[in-house]
């Protein structure tokens, strides 16, 4: 895999000018940011934009514009075997077709690793990065971020495989630590009885979701809301506090019958930017990777970049703003989609937005709809929402639970989507699509049909 990393190395070494194509959530605007900041120290002439997603359009219009080198960070995998007249590298980490296993192709997967979360799409672009120059480990935070924004440390409560060597680069070069701590997001700058308020995994019972039930709990504990005119936050809280507020937590889930493993998931490992100052939206690795998903969502991806490259100035001033929208966005898309109610069928459920989500939301929406108290954890779900082109995004999430059973979202929404001239990809716990419009039903009987097998073999 090393030596994989380093022929991409060798390959963006050779060239004198580099165009990058990357996605537009937090991995995607991370790993972007490692590529030309790499690309820069090598004094290369570069270019950057990100997508939504590779499809005939994109790769139209990258084909016309004949690049010398096109680099594709957080996507790619799915047309390494295509296109031999573009000249790329691409380090990914979404599931791979046959014979991709190529000498420009840097993804985990070649190397039996998982890369829903052993490797995200700025850690596979980080350990390139890291061969072009040895130097390049302080850009090891940066590729913390995206397996965050990834959500990479979900399975284990704390990052796992190849991500941990990249945790060791960043405590080496001193532009990362790690603490035990609450895994709920929001502690560096949410009030806390609104880091309780969206506790989401896991689910507080008779907390989550319920804002004066949260000021009650915290009030029985004596635990002050405020410091003069300003919310506290969990990280001005001192230790006994924060040990009152855990272990009534952990306590109130065994009570509720939920179990070891489900209270155990209150703590977790927590990565902190060093360089960043505390109590802000860049200290937290969780509490930057949204800060980049409010930018390049809604099309400003430079605003994300500039800061993943250091601004603290008028970007982040931007960045903040635009922060606020996502979250409004967010809240509204939660409740539009209990609304909508989710539908069920025999081996899927799903939820159709229609206009109501916008297309580049609904996947943060449907893992949280997936993840809420009332919705049925033994099937995988779906969300539906219109894009602007008049076609239909469909994200799809699962629980690791089922991943364990056989499902993989990644291999059926692939399949089902080539069936209907459409494009899709992913992991087998998140994946998602474009399909044509109109075309809903069959997709889901396509999907149906492939994730009923998946499960019984
Ligand atoms: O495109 P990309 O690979 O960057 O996105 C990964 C997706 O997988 C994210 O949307 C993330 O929320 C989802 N995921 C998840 N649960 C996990 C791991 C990843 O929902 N355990
Ligand atoms: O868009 P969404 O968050 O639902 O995507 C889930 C996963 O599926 C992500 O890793 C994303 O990159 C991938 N995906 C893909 N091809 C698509 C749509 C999504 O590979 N057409
Ligand atoms: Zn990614």
């Amino acid at each position: 895999m090393r030596q994989r990393a380093a022929d991409l190395a060798q390959r963006l070494r050779r060239s004198s000018a580099v165009h990058v194509v990357t996605h537009i959530d937090a991995d995607g605007i991370t790993a972007g940011a490692i590529a030309s900041e790499t690309l820069r120290r090598l004094g290369k002439q570069y270019t950057i934009e990100c997508v939504k997603q590779l499809d005939e359009t994109v790769i139209t219009k990258l084909l016309n514009e004949n690049h010398e080198l096109v680099w594709f960070t957080d996507l790619g995998s799915g047309i390494s075997t295509q296109y031999p007249e573009m000249n790329k590298v691409i380090t990914d980490h979404h599931e791979c077709p046959p014979d991709s296993n190529l000498s420009f192709h840097f993804n985990p997967h070649l190397f039996g690793h998982d890369g829903s979360y052993e490797l995200s799409g700025a850690g596979a672009t980080y350990l390139v990065a890291k061969q072009v120059d040895g130097h390049n480990t302080d850009l090891s935070s940066l590729a913390i971020v995206g397996a965050i924004g990834d959500l990479q440390d979900r399975r284990f409560c704390a990052l796992h495989g190849l991500n941990t060597e990249i945790v060791k680069d960043g405590r080496d070069a001193g532009v990362l630590h790690t603490i035990q701590d609450l895994r709920y997001f929001g502690k560096e700058t949410r009030p806390l009885a609104k880091l309780l308020q969206y506790a989401s995994d896991p689910l507080i019972p008779g907390i989550s979701g319920r804002e004066d039930a949260c000021v009650a709990f915290l009030q029985e504990l004596q635990i002050r809301l405020k410091d003069g005119d300003t919310w506290r936050t969990w990280v001005t809280l001192d230790k006994d506090e924060k040990r009152t507020i855990i272990s009534n937590i952990v306590q109130m889930l065994l009570v509720k019958g939920f179990g070891y493993q489900t209270a155990t998931r209150v703590l977790g490992e927590s990565y902190l930017l060093s360089r960043e100052q505390p109590g802000t939206e860049l200290h937290d690795a969780k509490e930057f990777a949204t800060l980049l998903n409010s930018t390049a969502r809604y099309g400003q991806y430079e605003v994300g970049l500039q800061v993943c490259l250091g601004d603290r100035g008028k970007w982040l001033k931007e960045a903040l703003s635009l922060l606020k929208g996502h979250r409004h966005n967010l809240v509204e898309g939660l409740q539009f989609a209990r609304e909508e109610k989710i539908q069920k069928r025999a081996h899927l459920q799903y939820f159709h937005a229609g206009d109501g989500i916008r297309d580049t939301i609904i996947g943060i929406v449907t893992n949280m709809m997936l993840n809420a108290e009332e919705t049925d954890k033994d099937l995988p779900l779906l969300g539906f929402a219109h894009t602007e082109n008049g076609e239909v995004k469909v994200s799809a999430r699962a629980t690791q639970a089922l991943v364990d059973r056989g499902l993989d979202l990644g291999v059926a929404l692939t399949k089902a989507a080539k069936e209907l001239h459409g494009a899709g990809g992913g992991h087998n716990i998140a994946a998602g699509a474009t399909i044509p419009k109109g075309k809903e039903e069959e997709f889901l009987d396509l999907l149906e049909s492939n994730i009923k097998t998946q499960l019984a073999l």
